[in-house]
C-alpha cells in the first residue's frame, strides 16, 4: 500500500514510518516544511532500503491509500482538513490527548468526547476512518530490529478498520477489533495507562497483549 504519514518527521510518525517501510509499503512521510519531509524520508529510506520519499502533508496524500494522522492531538483534527480535504482513502488516527496529574499520565479528552470524534468531524464524509496504533510506544515502533510482540486495538469505520488491521499486522503486531467510535475514548485511554504500567513498574515502552 502506498501509506502517508502526516507528522512523519516525529517520534511516533517516524518509527511507524520506518515499520511500514519495513514491511514493504511505500511511505510518504508529511510535514508541514517539505525539505524536512525529504531529508528524513531519505534516512528512513537508508535505514530500511525501503521506498520511502518526503512531502507537505497535503502532497504526501496524493494517491495514498492511507493517512495516517502522527501529529499532536490539539493539531490533527486541522491537519485532517488541510491535507485530507478530497482525499479519496483511508484515513488513519492514533491520536492521543494526555495530561499530568500527581505526577501520574491522565487521558484529557477534548469536548467531542474523543480525538477520533474530532477528526471524524473535520473529514469529508465519505473518508472512512479508523482508530489504530495507539497502544503502542514510539520507542518500540523505533527499534526496527526487535519485534514488537504485541497486540492493537482497532476501531471506527468497518472498511477503515479492514485496512488499519491489514497495517498492524504487517508490522507484527496482532490486530484486535474492539469496535465502533464509542469505544475510542477506551482505546485513546490506553495509551496513558500504558505509561504509568511502564514509569511505575520499570517496563521500558509498555505495551498490550490480550491472552
Ligand atoms: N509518542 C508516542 O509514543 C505515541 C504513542 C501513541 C500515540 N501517539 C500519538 O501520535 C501523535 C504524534 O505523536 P509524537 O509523539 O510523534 O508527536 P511529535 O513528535 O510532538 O509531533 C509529530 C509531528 O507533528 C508535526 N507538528 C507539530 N506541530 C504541528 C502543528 N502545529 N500542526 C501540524 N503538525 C504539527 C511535526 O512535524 P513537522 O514539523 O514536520 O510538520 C512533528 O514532527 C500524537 O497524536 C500522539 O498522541 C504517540
Amino acid at each position: 500500500m502506498k501509506v502517508a504519514v502526516l507528522g512523519g518527521t516525529g517520534e511516533f510518525g517516524g518509527g511507524l514510518a520506518l515499520r511500514l517501510a519495513d514491511a514493504g509499503h511505500e511511505v510518504v512521510v508529511g510535514s508541514r516544511d517539505e525539505a524536512d519531509a525529504r531529508e528524513v524520508a531519505d534516512e528512513y529510506a537508508d535505514d530500511t532500503g525501503g521506498d520511502v520519499s518526503g512531502a507537505t502533508n497535503s502532497g504526501a496524500v496524493d494517491d495514498a491509500d492511507v493517512a495516517v494522522l502522527a501529529v499532536p492531538p490539539e493539531y490533527a483534527a486541522d491537519t485532517a482538513d488541510d491535507a485530507l480535504s478530497g482525499f479519496d482513502g483511508i484515513a488513519v488516527t492514533p491520536v492521543v490527548g494526555m495530561s499530568r496529574e500527581d505526577g501520574d499520565f491522565v487521558y484529557t479528552p477534548p469536548k467531542e468526547g474523543s480525538y477520533a470524534a474530532r477528526i471524524r468531524d473535520s473529514l469529508d464524509d465519505d473518508v472512512p476512518l479508523a482508530g489504530a496504533f495507539h497502544n503502542l510506544a514510539a520507542g518500540k515502533l523505533a527499534a526496527t530490529h526487535v519485534d514488537i510482540d504485541g497486540d492493537v486495538a482497532v476501531f471506527g469505520d468497518d472498511e477503515a478498520k479492514d485496512t488499519a488491521s491489514e497495517l498492524v499486522e504487517d508490522i507484527g503486531t496482532r490486530a484486535l477489533d474492539v469496535g465502533g467510535f464509542g469505544v475510542a475514548p477506551q482505546v485513546e485511554a490506553l495509551t496513558p495507562l500504558l505509561i504509568n504500567v511502564g514509569t511505575k513498574n520499570g517496563i521500558r515502552d509498555a505495551g498490550a497483549k490480550f491472552v
